[in-house]
C-alpha cells in the first residue's frame, strides 16, 4: 500500500492482471492516492512557465486527462474550454468530482476517447498536455501519437509534455524500469487482454525528435522542478505559425 486511502496490494495485483482501461476504472477511486498521479507540484509549476512564456489560449485539451490532475492546473490557461480525454470512463467519473472546485472560467468537457484518434478537428486546441500515460503508448506507435497531436494544435499551439533523459546506466531506477519492463512483456505474452504500461519511454532525445519531424518547434526546460523530480524536463514543442519551406 502506497498510503493508508490508496489500493492494497491484491487491489493493484487485480489492476495488474485486468486490461489498461478495466485496469484504471478498478483503481480510479483510490487513483490519487498512489505515485502513479502527476504530483500537483510538477503540475503547479508547468503550468506557471507555461503560461509565463506563452499566455493563456481559448481551447485546451488534457490527453490521457485519468482524474484530471492536468486539467486542474491548465484550466486557468484556457479562456473558453478545456477537454480532458481517457479511455477509462472510472477516470472520467473520479474527475467530474474532483475538478467541481478547479480554478478558473472555462468551461471543463470530460470525454471517452482514445487520445490515438480523439476524432477532433484539425487545428482544434492551443494547448494540448499530457502528464504520466507515455507508458501505455507502445513505443512503435509513438510516432503516430505525435502526428495526432500535430494534427489536433492549431498554428501557434503547443504541446506541453514532462519527461527526462534515460537514467545512466548506473542508476538503480534504470535497472527497475527495467526489470518491471521485463516483467509485463511476460505478463502480456502470456495474460489477455494486455496491460500496456512500460517505463523509459517517449524519453529525450527521442520524444524531442520526434516531435520535430513532425515540424513543431521544440524547447526543453532543465532544472524546471525541484528534488525528488529534479531529473525532470518540461517540454514545450509549437507548432510554427507558418510552415516552414522544405
Ligand atoms: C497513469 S494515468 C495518468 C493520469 C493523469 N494524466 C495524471 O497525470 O495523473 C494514465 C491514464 O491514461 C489513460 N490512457 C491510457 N491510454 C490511453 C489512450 N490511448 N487514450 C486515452 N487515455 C488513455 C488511462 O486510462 C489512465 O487514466
Amino acid at each position: 500500500m502506497y498510503h493508508e486511502d490508496g489500493p492494497t496490494l491484491l487491489e493493484l495485483a487485480e489492476q495488474a492482471l485486468s486490461s489498461t482501461d478495466r485496469g484504471y476504472d478498478l483503481i480510479a477511486p483510490k487513483f490519487d492516492h498512489t505515485p502513479f498521479r502527476t504530483p500537483d507540484v510538477l503540475l503547479e509549476r508547468a503550468a506557471k512557465i507555461v503560461k509565463k512564456k506563452g499566455g493563456t489560449t481559448a481551447r485546451g485539451i488534457d490527453l490521457c486527462c485519468g482524474t484530471g490532475a492536468g486539467v486542474r492546473w491548465f484550466r486557468p490557461l484556457c479562456t473558453d474550454e478545456i477537454v480532458g480525454i481517457d479511455r477509462s470512463q472510472g477516470m472520467l467519473d473520479v474527475a467530474r468530482e474532483r475538478l467541481e472546485d478547479a480554478p478558473g472560467e472555462a468551461t471543463i468537457t470530460l470525454t471517452q476517447g482514445d487520445a490515438m484518434a480523439s476524432g477532433f478537428e484539425a487545428g482544434s486546441f492551443g494547448l494540448i498536455t499530457c502528464f504520466g500515460a507515455f507508458g501505455h503508448i507502445l513505443q512503435e506507435e509513438e510516432p503516430k501519437f505525435v502526428r495526432e497531436v500535430t494534427r489536433l494544435l492549431a498554428p501557434g499551439g503547443r504541446f506541453v509534455f514532462i519527461t527526462s533523459e534515460r537514467p545512466p546506466a548506473w542508476s538503480p531506477s534504470l535497472w527497475v524500469a527495467k526489470g518491471f519492463n521485463a516483467v509485463m512483456r511476460i505478463r502480456n505474452a502470456v495474460i489477455k487482454p494486455e496491460f500496456i504500461m512500460y517505463y523509459l519511454t517517449f524519453l529525450l532525445p527521442g520524444a524531442r525528435w520526434l516531435c520535430e519531424a513532425n515540424g513543431l518547434e521544440v524547447e526543453v526546460i532543465s532544472g524546471a522542478f525541484e528534488k525528488p523530480f529534479a531529473r525532470g524536463k518540461l517540454v514545450i514543442a509549437t507548432k510554427p505559425l507558418k510552415r516552414k519551406a522544405l
